[in-house]
């Protein structure tokens, strides 16, 4: 088994490639500079590892550079940027793709866009593959299944402790700073929609003992759920202290941080999802996962995922993470790498 991780320069590729190297997968690096690729080889003690050349745009060196990969780990951002044409390229290898990407329009279009290509060519593409989305989406998977697997209402909360944010994330989530502010799309009777509003003005955090005050929030997971579960609502949230500490971030700011946290700071990180699923037969349940070190852990995700594709294969087209995985199975891996997850009744 061969994997690419693409933009292997990069603060989360570096931990990408170290995870692949411990995995004891063999990871070809591709990006666009040779001696960041080699000095980020080396950091990962990994010397003797293939480089291969490609920018983002340069469609031939790409599919050059994925040729012989069983799949494609992006880590280069901004995605609504760069991340097409490594999609297309990925396909037109035939290698299957998962990205970094935690962002939520760009995660929508290539639902939109790429999976008539990825069908035809027999390979699974999965954006989103991060600390973020995929755990959201399996444990609201598992909840939906705990009240028979249709839903009436899903509301999805995220709670971070923030150890501080890697450059390229700042860059990305302050390029789609208007999206934060108005909140993203929600999932109403069938379409994704910026205008749909918001059951909930409140939901117990992931340790909490009473209700926070939530707002609207572009996660990954509202348009991922709604492709394998049947619901009639779908809507992302989060407290008015996260949507403040993304709504502050813009690509300027990201030229005056350092590249990202240290590792001390990324131990210190902590996240959280709480799902609630009102079932369209009046049972409710509710769904928890939570872990640390958002960059460690989105590097564990996005090279176990990769890993089970070319392993196991799973359907061709653009899928969500439950439609590739198992979704206990995947979280219950994540468990020697601090996640911890539940899903319980809700007693009316
Ligand atoms: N939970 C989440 O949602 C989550 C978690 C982790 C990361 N992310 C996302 O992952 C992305 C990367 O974050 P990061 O902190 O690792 O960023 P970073 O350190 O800035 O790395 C970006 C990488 O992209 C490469 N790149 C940029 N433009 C390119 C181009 N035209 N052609 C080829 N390569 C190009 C860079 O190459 P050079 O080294 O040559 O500049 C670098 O390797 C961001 O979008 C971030 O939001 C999301």
């Amino acid at each position: 088994m061969k994997i690419a991780v693409f933009g292997a320069s990069g603060y989360t590729g570096r931990l990408a490639v170290a995870e692949a190297r411990r995995r004891g997968i063999d990871v070809v690096l591709v990006g666009r500079g040779a001696e960041r690729l080699r000095a980020a080889a080396s950091d990962a003690g990994f010397q003797d590892a293939e480089t291969r050349v490609a920018d983002a745009e340069d469609h031939d060196a790409l599919v050059a550079a994925f040729r012989d990969v069983d799949a494609v780990v992006n880590c280069a951002g901004p995605f609504a940027r760069w991340g097409e044409g490594v999609v297309r390229a990925a396909i037109a290898a035939g290698s299957h793709h998962v990205d970094i990407s935690g962002e939520q329009p760009y995660i929508r279009h290539v639902f939109d866009t790429f999976g008539a290509e990825a069908e035809r060519a027999g390979v699974a593409v999965l954006p989103g593959i991060t600390d973020d989305g995929l755990p959201s989406d399996l444990i609201t998977a598992l909840t939906a299944a705990r009240v028979g697997g249709e839903a009436e209402e899903i509301a999805i909360a995220v709670d971070i402790a923030s150890g501080g944010a890697s450059r390229g994330t700042i860059r990305s989530m302050g390029a789609m700073r208007d999206t934060l502010i108005d909140g993203g799309l929600g999932y109403e009777d069938g379409e994704l929609s910026p205008r749909a509003a918001a059951r909930r003005k409140d939901i117990v955090l992931p340790g909490g003992s009473a209700p926070t005050a939530v707002v609207r929030f572009p996660l990954p997971a509202v348009v991922t759920v709604p492709r394998h579960v049947s619901t009639r609502h779908v809507e992302g949230l989060a407290s008015q202290e996260v949507y403040e500490l993304f709504t502050r971030l813009s690509p300027e700011l990201a030229e005056q941080m350092p590249e990202g946290p240290t590792a001390a700071q990324r131990q210190a990180m902590r996240w959280a999802f709480a799902v609630e699923v009102l079932g369209a037969g009046g049972r409710s349940a509710r769904g928890e996962v939570r872990g640390s070190d958002a960059y460690g852990t989105t590097a564990v995700i996005a090279v176990e995922a990769a890993r089970r594709l070319a392993a196991d294969g799973a359907p061709a087209g653009v899928l969500a993470p439950a439609q590739a995985f198992d979704a206990a199975g995947f979280l219950d891996f994540l468990g020697d790498h601090g996640v911890g997850w539940s899903v319980s009744d809700v007693r009316q």
